[in-house]
């Protein structure tokens, strides 16, 4: 009895003694898929039902393993569950309580069934779920989005290309820009939902079961559309937490962009926002410091995220199939990633909806670099009807006077530019101010306010959907 006591209870049967601690701390995984219990009691209800709907155990059994999950359920929730690192996971770690519970008759639960398609259906449930909860966090900070690119839909900044200003557009547009972003990433969760919305429970270990189970009823049971049609793929597959890992990092790499861009945006020499006090944390050394501590963080932690997707690739770039014990390195990737996002996400909204944008000094920076130098040559094509190649020469002389007399384009004397070209006339004035330039972009898509605004009611029709 003392070998049966230090082998596995499960497993033990051929063993003579319990493993080795260095192999229980590498084999084990239930310090980090403890996080799966509720999926994995979810499954294991839905398969005995099934299973108790198809003749292959008996209702009463049925019965007592469904009150017995369910005071598992409890148990864990409350706190009171003893995790053992010698049951290795989660799915041993319940069924050992199961059966401490009820008895002999939790052993009829894994009828049909292997921990193989037992942890596919459990993580394929979990990330499904985190899914939902990144497309709803994602909404939110759209919807942020489209607020300050309403209040903002005419306000001027520079656009800039090479990190140079290049032309005029508004704080807006840019607001814009950032929720077409995060909108194909909403629209890749959706497609992973969609893609991972099918069960590999029934596939038992790789091959199938010669049990009358119906997977369909699980696959329902579990809110999935259908079941995995291949028993081999059920079970070997994790391109669902390869996907929920990818767009992440695409998410992830999204928000570190525009946590730069915060940065950048907050320093003195720049003034364009301001962050809140509660996104900001001063310096322990320097008092006239407000750090933008939240953003930079954002930016940082993108790097664990790409981390984890590229991590997982690896692992499974050398998996024969079907499953593969490697394949238990897949949680902490995913886990990790999915907190990591949650916490950007939700940080990067509080920013976007408390920041100050400062439109004066947005404005001003519009102003300097010779900003319309592209409107005075559109103006010179259209007007005077020269080829562009030489208005762009011309602004390119206008630009160089301009610097020579250390002012900026617009306010160069008319004298000054019909030096350069005769046919130019007072007219030019209106398109070498910044709102005018903005204004005057009115190609689908372009900077002007008023197509900005179009694009503003277009999205939060979409959102409200969405
Ligand atoms: N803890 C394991 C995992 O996460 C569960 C599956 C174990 N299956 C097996 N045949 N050893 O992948």
């Amino acid at each position: 009895m003392s070998d049966k006591k230090a082998s596995n209870q499960m497993w033990g049967g051929r063993f003579a003694s319990g493993p080795a601690a260095i192999m229980e701390a590498i084999n084990a995984s239930i310090s980090f898929d403890r996080k799966l219990y509720a999926q994995d009691i979810r499954g294991s209800i839905a398969h005995s039902e099934m299973l108790a709907e198809t003749g292959i155990i008996s209702t009463a059994d049925q019965e007592k393993i469904a009150h017995g999950l369910n005071t598992i359920l409890k148990e864990i929730e409350a706190g009171t569950f003893e995790f053992s690192t010698r049951l290795e996971d989660i799915h041993m770690n319940v069924e050992a309580r199961l059966a401490d519970l009820i008895g002999p008759a939790a052993g009829r639960l894994h009828t049909a069934r292997s921990r193989n398609d037992q942890v596919a259906v459990d993580l394929r449930l979990w990330v499904k779920d985190e899914c939902f909860r990144v497309a709803e966090a994602l909404k939110g900070l759209i919807s942020a989005f489209l607020e300050r690119a309403e209040e903002h839909a005419a306000t001027v900044m520079p656009g800039f290309t090479h990190m140079q200003a290049a032309q005029p557009v508004t704080f807006g547009h840019h607001c814009m820009a950032y929720v077409e972003m995060f909108s194909r990433d909403l629209s890749r969760v959706r497609d992973a939902i969609e893609r991972m919305d099918e069960s590999p429970l029934g596939a038992a270990a790789l091959a199938g079961t010669s049990f009358p189970i119906d997977r369909h009823k699980t696959a329902k049971a579990l809110g999935f559309r259908e079941p995995m049609r291949n028993s081999l793929d059920s079970v070997s597959d994790r391109d669902f937490a390869l996907e929920f890992l990818s767009l992440a990092a695409i998410c992830a790499t999204h928000l570190s962009r525009l946590a730069e861009e915060i940065i950048i945006w907050s320093t003195p020499q720049f003034g364009f926002v301001r962050l809140s006090d509660s996104f900001s944390t001063g310096s322990s050394i320097m008092p006239q410091k407000k750090n933008p501590d939240a953003a930079e963080l954002v930016r940082g932690k993108t790097g664990r995220v790409t981390g984890h997707l590229v991590g997982l690739l690896t692992v499974m770039k050398g998996m024969p199939l079907t499953y593969g014990k490697d394949m238990q390195e897949d949680k902490e990737s995913v886990f990790d990633a999915a907190e990591t996002l949650d916490l950007m996400l939700a940080a990067m909204t509080g920013m976007v909806r408390d920041m100050t944008v400062n439109a004066a000094a947005m404005k001003k920076a519009a102003g300097s670099g010779h900003a319309t130098a592209t409107d005075l040559a559109d103006w010179l094509v259209r007007t005077l009807g020269l080829p562009f190649r030489e208005a762009h020469h011309v602004t390119g002389r206008a630009v160089a006077l301009a610097e020579e007399k250390k002012v900026s384009l617009e306010k160069l004397s008319l004298e000054d530019l019909q030096s350069i070209n005769p046919g130019i006339t007072q007219d030019i004035f209106s398109v070498l101010a910044v709102q005018n330039s903005v204004k005057s972009r009115t190609s689908f898509g372009g900077t002007a306010p008023s197509e900005v605004r179009k694009q503003i009611r277009t999205w939060k029709k979409r959102i409200a959907k969405a």
